[in-house]
C-alpha cells in the first residue's frame, strides 16, 4: 500500500492539476498496490471527485467520538458520510507540535472510535532523533503500538504507519536496513501480543523522507508492506513511488 499525506497544502489549482497527473497512471482494480491519497479534510471531496475510484481517499484525522459542540473538529461519522474511507491517525506532527501533544491515550480513542464507525485507520508510531540516539527506538515504538493495539479487536481495516520523526520532511532517509529492523520488530511484536495471524497480515508502511530515488531498495525489504509519503506524493513524480509497489 502506498499513502500519500498531503498535509496542510494545496489549492483547488494545485490539487486539479496533481490530481490530472496521478490519473494519467493506469492503476487498474486488481492491482498488486492499493493507493491512498490524504489531502487536507478540506479538499477531501474535490479531490474523491477528481480520481479515479482505484484511488482511494482518507483524510488526516478525526474526532475523538461522536460529533458535537467541538469547534473545529470533524468526525468519524461526517468523515464516513462523505464516502472518505481512510483516517491517518497520530501522526508525529500531532504527537509532538507543541500546539497539538496528542496523546498515546487520545490516539487510541481516536483510533477505537473511527474503526468502531467503519473507517479504515492508519495509526502512526515512531521515535525522535534523541530516543533512538538514546537507544529508545524499540521501547517509544513499543510503547506507542501498545496504545493502539489496545483499542483494535478487528485488526482488518488497520494499515500501521511506522514515521521514525527524524525523517521526516527532513531528507535523511531511513536506510533499507534501518526501516526493516524496525518493521520486523513491530511485527513480531504484533505476533507476541496480538497474534501470528495479525502479524502476518497487517501491512506496515513506511514513512519519512521516501521518494523515487530511494523507493526501489526500501521496497525490496521483506517487512516493509509499502510508504506512506509527504512532500513527494505532491509531486506528478509520485507515481514512480507507488509503481515501486505494482
Ligand atoms: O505521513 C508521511 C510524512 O510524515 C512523511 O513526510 O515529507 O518526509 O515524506 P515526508
Amino acid at each position: 500500500m502506498v499513502g500519500g499525506n498531503w498535509k496542510c497544502n494545496g489549492t483547488k489549482e494545485s490539487i486539479e492539476t496533481l490530481c490530472a497527473s496521478l490519473s494519467t497512471l493506469e492503476l487498474p482494480s486488481d492491482a498488486n498496490v492499493e493507493v491512498m491519497i490524504a489531502p487536507s479534510s478540506l479538499h477531501a471531496t474535490m479531490t474523491r471527485s477528481l480520481l479515479p475510484e482505484v484511488y482511494q481517499i482518507g483524510v488526516q484525522n478525526c474526532w475523538t467520538g461522536k460529533g458535537g459542540a467541538f469547534t473545529g473538529e470533524s468526525s468519524a461519522e461526517m468523515i464516513k458520510d462523505l464516502g472518505i474511507d481512510w483516517v491517518i491517525i497520530g501522526h508525529s506532527e500531532r504527537r509532538h507540535l507543541p500546539i497539538l501533544k496528542e496523546s498515546d491515550e487520545t490516539i487510541a480513542q481516536k483510533v477505537a472510535y473511527a474503526l468502531e464507525k467503519g473507517l479504515k485507520v492508519m495509526p502512526c508510531i515512531g521515535e525522535l532523533l534523541e530516543e533512538r540516539e538514546a537507544g529508545k527506538t524499540n521501547e517509544v515504538n513499543e510503547r506507542q503500538l501498545k496504545a493502539i493495539a489496545d483499542a483494535v479487536t478487528d485488526w482488518t481495516n488497520v494499515v500501521l504507519a511506522y514515521e521514525p520523526v527524524w525523517a521526516i520532511g527532513t531528507g535523511k532517509v531511513a536506510t533499507p536496513e534501518q526501516a526493516q529492523e524496525v518493521h520486523a520488530h513491530l511485527r513480531a511484536w504484533i505476533s507476541d501480543n496480538v497474534s501470528v495471524e495479525v502479524a502476518q497480515s497487517v501491512r506496515i508502511l513506511y514513512g519519512g523522507s521516501v521518494s523515487p530515488k530511494n523507493c526501489e531498495e526500501l521496497s525490496k525489504q521483506p517487512d516493509v508492506d509499502g510508504f506512506l509519503v509527504g512532500g513527494a506524493s505532491l509531486k506528478p513524480d509520485f507515481i514512480t513511488v507507488i509503481k515501486s509497489y505494482e
